[in-house]
């Protein structure tokens, strides 16, 4: 396995991959990896000849520096996972190298401002970071394939917009969220849950199953059963940022008859740790 620190490097070893006419997949990351992103190398791994694993802690998708600096990092046990599981090549830049000039002069690549909703109208700076530096990483490696977390869902949302307006040819590849026995979402800030919220977490997902199993075509506009999880969740001592019920394929608020398929999104503080998590479903007629 080879550990590159250098985009030039990085790009001249991945010219040559190219020119022996083998694929890439790339799993972006930011290290701390449990078997979330195992899952994704995975699906890397069925789709492409070789796989580039990237860990950077972008400080740009960040409230500011200082609490990027609190992400939790593990990069020589992430090595090992890495090693273990075959993966080709991991890239671990220096901030310098991937922000030249810190930061002055930055151009940024950012969704526009009709998608300031859910996740981004609390944060409105996180998904401009994320499309910064996933065009950055796109750029340097040319992957024919990127896969990326289904527990992210607006992230992937605009992942897809991303490579069909800035014309990447690249295949993104969605994977579904890896869970605990009991149902927490896999995610590499589990471990800053104490052992009283840890209990508490799994809370989230049974209150969207929850949700998914009251919902219907006939009932869409009805929104009690979403009050009632809701309570459910504050009784839990969760502070709820997101409790919502979106069409998948457009965001929108706006459910009607026609709509095909939801999504309901949670995002929920407990104590100091804001977890996300959501479920899909097609909608029968
Ligand atoms: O999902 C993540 O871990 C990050 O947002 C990503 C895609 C690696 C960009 O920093």
């Amino acid at each position: 396995m080879y550990i590159i620190r250098d985009p030039k490097i990085l790009y001249n070893k991945v010219k040559k991959i190219h020119k022996k006419n083998n694929t890439i997949a790339l799993i972006p990351t930011m290290g701390n990896l449990h078997l979330g992103h195992i899952k994704l190398i995975e699906v890397g791994q069925k789709n492409a000849d070789k796989v580039i694993v990237s860990i950077f802690v972008n400080p740009m998708q960040f409230k500011n520096l200082n609490d990027s600096k609190k992400y939790p990092r593990s990069l020589k046990e992430d090595f090992k996972k890495l090693k273990l599981n075959n993966v080709d090549i991991v890239f671990c830049p220096r901030l310098k190298k991937m922000y030249l000039n810190n930061f002055i002069d930055q151009i940024f690549v950012n969704i526009p401002s009709s998608y300031n909703i859910l996740e981004s109208k609390n944060r409105p700076y996180h998904f401009k970071g994320v499309m910064t530096i996933v065009s950055k990483l796109f750029n340097i490696i040319s992957p024919e394939i990127a896969c990326f977390g289904k527990k992210d869902f607006q992230q992937l949302f605009f992942i897809k917009k991303l490579v069909i307006q800035m014309n990447y040819n690249i295949q993104i590849l969605g994977v579904p969220i890896v869970r605990d026995n009991d149902g927490l979402a896999l995610s590499s800030r589990n471990i800053l849950l104490n052992s009283k919220e840890r209990k508490i977490a799994p809370e989230i997902y049974k209150t969207i199953k929850w949700i998914s199993k009251k919902i219907n075509k006939n009932n869409l506009k009805n929104n009690n059963f979403l009050k009632k999880a809701y309570k459910n969740l504050v009784k839990h001592g969760f502070k709820i940022d997101i409790l919502t019920i979106r069409d998948s394929k457009t965001l929108n608020k706006k459910l009607t008859k026609k709509t095909s398929s939801i999504i309901i999104l949670c995002s929920a503080w407990i104590g100091k740790v804001r977890l996300i998590d959501n479920l899909e479903m097609l909608l029968k007629n």
